[in-house]
């Protein structure tokens, strides 16, 4: 990706150094505000990130529970929305497990990993803030939008509701979006940003239902501890 930072900009009330403008992928605005995955990894960490998950399979650290948790939500064969997919961690197992599904992310390198791992799988760089299916020629009839790694603490700041309801209009009626992360400094790489009453009143306001939150991945119950994995209907 190409970046042309505008240093006449830099100084207005309104764009801080983060603003730059982008060789553009899909659904990112022409000014857009840098995500905190983008500020904590400068958007080059994807064979890095790759290795970690790696030495820790290797180490015998069990890697799949968030495939697990969404297969378990819908029978294989479903379509799934991988939202923030990155590496394709998640992806790349629910396509094993016989699962439709889709990545997209943001992040070139991590998507160039995903791609190098997965080359028959439909990878997409797009702003889960602008997303817009049509234009990438995308059917909206999702069965499951999954969102795992701490997504939603690592946007942008103040994009959280446009990415539900970016989401929300690619599930079918009665699909789910599952959404797992950090509340605190144990559980997150960045400070803290969105509670779950915010991103409840996220999903709320897109018209979800809530189903059910849980302390871990294994479907552990919520403890009002330091990490949820949060389920919503359409
Ligand atoms: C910690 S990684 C998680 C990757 C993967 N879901 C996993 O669990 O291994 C967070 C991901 O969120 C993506 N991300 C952050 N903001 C985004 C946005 N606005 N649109 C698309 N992806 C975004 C980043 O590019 C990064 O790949």
């Amino acid at each position: 990706m190409s970046i042309t930072t505008l240093p006449d900009l830099v100084g207005s009330p309104q764009l801080t150094g983060l603003n730059r403008i982008f060789e553009r992928p899909h659904g990112r605005p022409m000014l857009a505000v840098m995500s905190r995955w983008e500020e904590l990894t400068g958007g080059t960490s994807g064979e890095d990130y790759a290795a970690r998950f790696a030495a820790l399979a290797g180490s015998g650290k069990d890697m799949h529970g968030e495939a697990r948790f969404c297969a378990a939500l819908v029978p294989a064969g479903a379509r799934v929305l991988d939202a923030g997919c990155g590496t394709g961690r998640v992806m790349i197992r629910l396509a094993e497990l016989g699962y439709d599904c889709v990545g997209v992310d943001l992040d070139a390198s991590m998507l160039a990993v995903a791609r190098k791992k997965a080359p028959g799988l439909p990878w997409f760089q797009a702003d889960l803030a602008g997303f817009d299916p049509a234009v990438l020629d995308i059917a909206t009839d999702f069965d499951l939008v999954v969102a795992a790694g701490n997504i939603f603490p690592l946007l942008a700041a103040d994009t959280e509701a446009a990415v539900v309801e970016r989401l929300t209009a690619t599930l079918r009626p009665g699909g789910l979006i599952v959404a797992g992360f950090g509340l605190d400094e144990a559980h997150l790489p960045v400070p803290p940003s969105i509670t779950l009453s915010e991103y409840d009143a996220c999903c709320a306001a897109a018209g979800l239902t809530f189903v059910d939150r849980f302390a871990t991945w294994d479907a552990d119950p919520y403890d009002d501890g330091g990490y949820a994995v949060s389920v919503h209907r359409r």
